[in-house]
């Protein structure tokens, strides 16, 4: 690959991370946020150094317009920006829900491919551009920061790529945007459209050039690494790489890809990277997008060394076998945490050390459940640490909570639970039960019986949140009530009762949605 005639060559470009967590992460099955985990989010992302946050495509539902009003008026520090179709009414919405932020940004999309203008739009190149131009307009009369986007550019004939982009840039676009917005590109082509772009079109630096990539081949981060060699300022990225299908491109990869190889990219970001792990753990707690232990750069083996070669190795000298420092991206090097006489000063300081800026009221609440779990358990990890904390700020109002639960059970025999709940106004109730296909099940039905709410199981999953007999278990679950999906997770280190408080936890968020709330999909998980 040739540098393009515009390369800064050897000196450090700034590239501008655009995080797309909560709009096109959002908007993949199974990882809608509510208005104060959207909030947490946002907080996060500023906090993680980004320098533009989509918040959501305000049109698009009543809820997705709060969020981005609500980023708009709270969040400081990032850009803030809506995503709208090249339409009056989608663009004016953005604005209305944009015009508190700080520094907004408007993004308009209109697809330019054969297939999408044919058979999506039926509209003519001459109507593609007619209407770009004219959507690019309205918004630039509202802000000064436009982004446009051709969708689906990379399946895209180039040349009417290049006419797309110059008219948008002729109308007011600041930044242009490149997506492979079905995954198809490979990195070679993503290295050639930019720099095509870039020799083409006549106005192009008065925009930023930025890339959205998408994973169905597993590109993406190279893609969009490619399209940083050939000029482009700008990655569209999101925390995990969660995202529509396969995912975006994931954004603690290509910052880390930009940071270790400086050498081959002469870039950098603005992103604090020893906020990448934390930030990681937030989105994958409120999502309940599990993240693979293996996932390069937040998974939990990332930098587990386990063969003895690589060990030795990493004992006399760590370069021989790592090609960055765990503390880098917000691992800490010595797991092994807190014990039994580890006091609240200590946690403290840990839970700080993972990211985590607790209130009193909260601390003190994981201070309880830390002692409960030291007397189960002898050592306690990072990863126990954050399953805790999680579980403890993002509390819904719980109108019902686990006192105890009793079960006898067996094989070829039904079982038989008892359970006792805690009401919000300390009554306890009871029941007693014989009934289930297993234990699970019969603890389902109790808690079922006793809130008098009844849904459906959708998806239960358990995994160990560290290694060992001991480890705690967490459970997810995803139970249907009223067409819509509502998201529980629980932890202990009896996978029962993992079970218990998460199928609990999804039961008070179906309690804590008032009739009035919005409807939404099916597919949309509370
Ligand atoms: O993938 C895509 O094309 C998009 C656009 C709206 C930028 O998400
Ligand atoms: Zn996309």
């Amino acid at each position: 690959m040739n540098p393009s005639k515009h390369s800064t060559a050897e000196s450090n470009r700034r590239i501008v991370i655009f995080d797309t967590t909560l709009r096109d992460g959002e908007q993949s099955p199974g990882c809608s946020m509510n208005l104060a985990e959207k909030l947490e989010v946002a907080h996060a992302l500023a906090q993680l150094g980004v320098d533009v946050i989509e918040a959501g495509f305000p049109i698009a539902s009543p809820g997705d317009f709060e969020a981005v009003q609500a980023v708009s008026k709270e969040v400081r520090g990032s850009v803030i920006c809506g995503l709208a179709r090249c339409r009056e009414e989608d663009i004016d919405c953005a604005w209305d829900a944009l015009r508190e932020a700080e520094s907004p940004r408007i993004h308009v999309f209109l697809a330019t491919s054969a297939i999408h203008r044919e058979r999506k739009l039926r509209m003519t190149k001459e109507q593609i551009i007619e209407r770009a131009v004219a959507g690019v307009k309205r918004a630039v009369g509202y802000c000064s920061n436009v982004e446009f986007s051709p969708e689906d550019a990379a399946r895209t004939e180039i040349d009417f790529l290049c006419q797309v982009v110059e008219a948008a840039i002729d109308a007011g676009a600041t930044t242009v945007n490149i997506p492979d917005t079905v995954g198809y590109a490979v990195p070679e082509q993503m290295y050639r459209v930019i720099a095509m772009l870039r020799e083409r079109v006549p106005n192009i630096d008065k925009a930023v050039i930025s890339v959205h990539c998408h994973n169905d081949l597993g590109m993406a981060v190279a893609n969009s690494l490619a399209a940083v060699q050939a000029g482009a300022g700008q990655i569209e990225c999101t925390i995990n790489g969660i995202g529509e299908r396969a995912g975006n491109c994931a954004l603690e990869e290509v910052v880390m890809g930009l940071r270790v190889r400086n050498d081959v990219f002469h870039a950098d970001t603005g992103v604090i990277t020893r906020r990448l792990v934390p930030t990681s753990r937030l989105v994958s707690g409120i999502t309940g997008m599990l993240v693979q232990r293996n996932k390069a750069i937040v998974g939990q083996n990332a930098f587990a060394h386990e063969a003895g070669i690589h060990q030795d190795g990493i004992l006399k000298e760590r370069a021989t076998y790592e090609i960055m420092q765990p503390e880098d991206v917000g691992f800490s090097r010595s797991d092994l945490v807190l014990g039994k006489h580890s006091g609240r000063a200590a946690l403290a300081a840990r839970s700080r050390d993972l990211g985590y800026d607790l209130t009193q009221e909260q601390l003190a609440r994981v201070f309880q459940d830390f002692k409960a779990l030291a007397d189960r358990k002898k050592e306690i990890y990072d990863a126990d640490l954050a399953a805790l904390i999680e579980q403890q700020i993002h509390v819904v109002e719980d109108t019902f909570s686990l006192e105890k639960y009793e079960i006898q059970t067996g094989t070829d025999k039904q079982p038989t639970v008892s359970l006792a709940l805690r009401r919000s106004d300390g009554e306890v109730c009871r029941t007693q039960l014989e009934a289930g296909d297993g234990p699970v099940d019969a603890v389902f039905l109790a808690i079922e019986k006793l809130t008098g709410v009844s849904a459906i199981c959708r998806d239960f999953r358990v995994h160990s949140v560290t290694v060992g007999k001991d480890a705690q278990g967490e459970v997810q679950v995803q139970l249907e009530h009223g067409g819509t999906l509502y998201r529980g997770r629980g932890v202990s280190t009896d996978s029962l009762e993992a079970s218990a408080k998460a199928f609990l936890n999804a039961i008070n968020r179906i309690l804590s949605v008032t009739t009035d709330a919005p409807a939404v999909k099916s597919d949309r998980v509370r």
